[in-house]
């Protein structure tokens, strides 16, 4: 942990403020204009291997799962190929059935968590394929798969991940992308992607920028004793990372639901008390997102959304720069990471090492 914290006054917000050249340093020297697709050299997969693929399965913890999950969506989204993610605690416990036609990813920042690791150990055992979506180069995961890519998000040393979230989500883009253009995503739609991609690292500075006025949002909702985050489809990975790092940083009890889901049971929690955090993005979605926003008004609840454009049922909106549709959840749950850094400052927390928490859990 010798790493400069660069002015600084914690790591958290050290590698909050680095994500934009973080993301231009996962794309660097992968993008090829020629065939708008992405190069990813270690993948270790033909592409005659790559077509016969039917399943992806991503497995890892935490933040990585979250990860992983907006992967899943970017993969079936671009590559047209059943993906979903799963905790990989879980998967390894539930002896599960590993099919020859699944193509598993395990995902890891530090590439040494146990659940993770033993999860493709035994995956390994029974024959399938792994690939890994790993941030430190070298570590066990990345040493046991067959094949994968690095994020090269840097060093990371808060124990909450944030900038190496980012980038992994970024390299889950790049793998969809990629796999897509060897199926049946077109010419026209892969150099669509790859100019959103080229977009990222201008607008993550500027919600970097918007720094000033998230603080003074979190001062606002740092009373909460609960808070709840939703989201749909795109947004609803999203929520859930964003609540996961709100109870991390800031102790404050948060859950993620899909906004679908409000009228199945969390409605009943609706009071101005507890606010609702929403991911509200420009999209095919956004006139279901406004329904639900206004069935929380109704309940008297406070409302903070993130969203491409105001919003007039929320109480607060934080704007993100719009991307294409595929791509926004890469940008939208940025200034939910300076939210909850913020809020957690407010609360005097102890930012870098959250009580009770681990950078990596090497252990069962
Ligand atoms: C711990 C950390 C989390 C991290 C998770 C998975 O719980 O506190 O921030 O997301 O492990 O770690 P990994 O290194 O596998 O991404």
């Amino acid at each position: 942990e010798s790493y400069d914290m660069g002015g600084h006054d914690t790591y958290m917000h050290k590698e909050i403020s680095e994500q934009a050249e973080a993301v231009d340093r996962v794309l660097r020297g992968r993008i090829d204009d020629r065939f708008s697709t992405v190069h990813l050299g270690g993948l270790n997969l033909e592409p005659g291997e790559a077509r016969r693929v039917r399943r992806i399965k991503i497995l890892g913890c935490g933040t990585s799962y979250h990860a992983g999950q907006i992967g899943a969506g970017l993969i079936e989204e671009l590559a047209r190929i059943p993906a979903d993610a799963e905790p990989a605690s879980e998967f390894r416990y539930r002896n599960p059935v590993v099919d020859p036609d699944t193509l598993y990813v395990a995902v890891s920042q530090s590439g040494e968590t146990y659940d993770v690791l033993a999860a493709v150990q035994e995956l390994k055992r029974k024959g399938a394929r792994v690939l890994g979506v790993v941030n430190v180069v070298g570590s066990a995961i990345a040493r046991e798969a067959d094949g994968g890519t690095y994020v090269h998000a840097g060093p990371e040393v808060c124990v909450v991940s944030t900038k190496c979230f980012t980038n992994t989500v970024v390299a889950f883009a790049l793998l969809a992308l990629h796999l897509g253009r060897i199926r049946d995503l077109s010419v026209a739609d892969g150099k669509r992607i790859i100019e959103g991609l080229r977009r990222l690292p201008g607008q993550i500075d500027e919600i970097l920028k918007t720094e000033p006025e998230i603080k003074q949002l979190a001062r606002r909702y740092a009373d909460a004793k609960s808070m709840l985050f939703i989201g749909r489809v795109r947004g609803y990975p999203v929520a859930r990372e964003a609540s996961l790092k709100l109870k991390e940083v800031s102790y404050i009890h948060a859950e993620a639901y899909p906004a679908s889901e409000l009228k199945h049971g969390p409605l009943a929690l609706i009071d101005p008390s507890m606010p609702t955090v929403a991911i509200v993005p420009d999209d095919d979605l956004l006139e279901k997102n406004r329904a639900a926003m206004e069935e929380i008004k109704a309940r008297s609840g406070r409302i903070l959304a993130v969203a491409h454009q105001p919003q007039e049922k929320a109480d607060d909106t934080i704007i993100v720069p719009k991307n294409e549709n595929e791509l926004d959840p890469i940008l939208m749950g940025i200034p939910l990471q300076l939210f909850a850094y913020h809020t957690a400052l407010a609360l005097g927390r102890d930012i870098d090492k959250p009580r009770n928490l681990a950078k990596s859990v090497t252990v069962e």
